[in-house]
């Protein structure tokens, strides 16, 4: 009887070690946040219902009269991507020229990100990556306010 448990152990041994080798895979929590939100799939869902919040935002819409929504919609995509880790190469403008001559004032950057948030929170992206999005987008600032 005791033998029988002796190598039950050691199996349920064999099997641990097997497990915690795999979790050093590419689940683990320091992938680049790029794969953290769910890859170029999610990023581009998240893109399009931000366009679709701020378009019907009174506070900021009126930007986005006159804009090319897919054009703006592939810009971010890939901005995003490159920003993130995805690998992606951004070819749009900087974000101090695409923004020059907007006269974008903080408190038009403030719905922008109040409605980034609550997009991120509608689309159940989890504490830290929201964080780390939201983070991001705050350090553009200085180049998108007041140009
Ligand atoms: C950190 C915050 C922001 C980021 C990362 C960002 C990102 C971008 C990107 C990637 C583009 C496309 C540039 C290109 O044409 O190649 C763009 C364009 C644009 N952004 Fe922003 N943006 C930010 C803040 C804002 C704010 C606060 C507003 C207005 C309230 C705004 C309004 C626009 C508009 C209207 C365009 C289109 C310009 C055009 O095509 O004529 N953005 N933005």
């Amino acid at each position: 009887m005791r033998h029988v448990l002796t190598i039950g152990f050691a199996v349920a041994l064999a099997a641990c070690g097997g497990k915690s080798k795999g979790s050093e895979q590419p689940t683990g929590p320091d992938k680049p946040l790029f794969e953290r939100l769910g890859g170029q799939p999610a990023i581009n869902a998240v893109v399009h219902e931000f366009v679709a919040t701020t378009g019907a935002d009174p506070r900021i819409n009126m930007f986005f009269t006159n804009v090319d929504i897919p054009k703006l919609e592939k810009a971010m995509d890939d901005h995003i991507c490159s920003i993130t880790g995805g690998g992606c190469t951004y070819a749009g403008k900087s974000m101090l020229d695409a923004h020059t001559n907007m006269k974008v004032l903080q408190k038009d950057f403030d719905a922008f990100m109040d409605d980034l948030e609550k997009t991120l929170t509608k689309l159940n992206v989890p504490a830290r990556e929201k964080g780390e999005v939201l983070g991001a987008f705050r350090g553009m600032a200085a180049d998108v306010v007041g140009h």
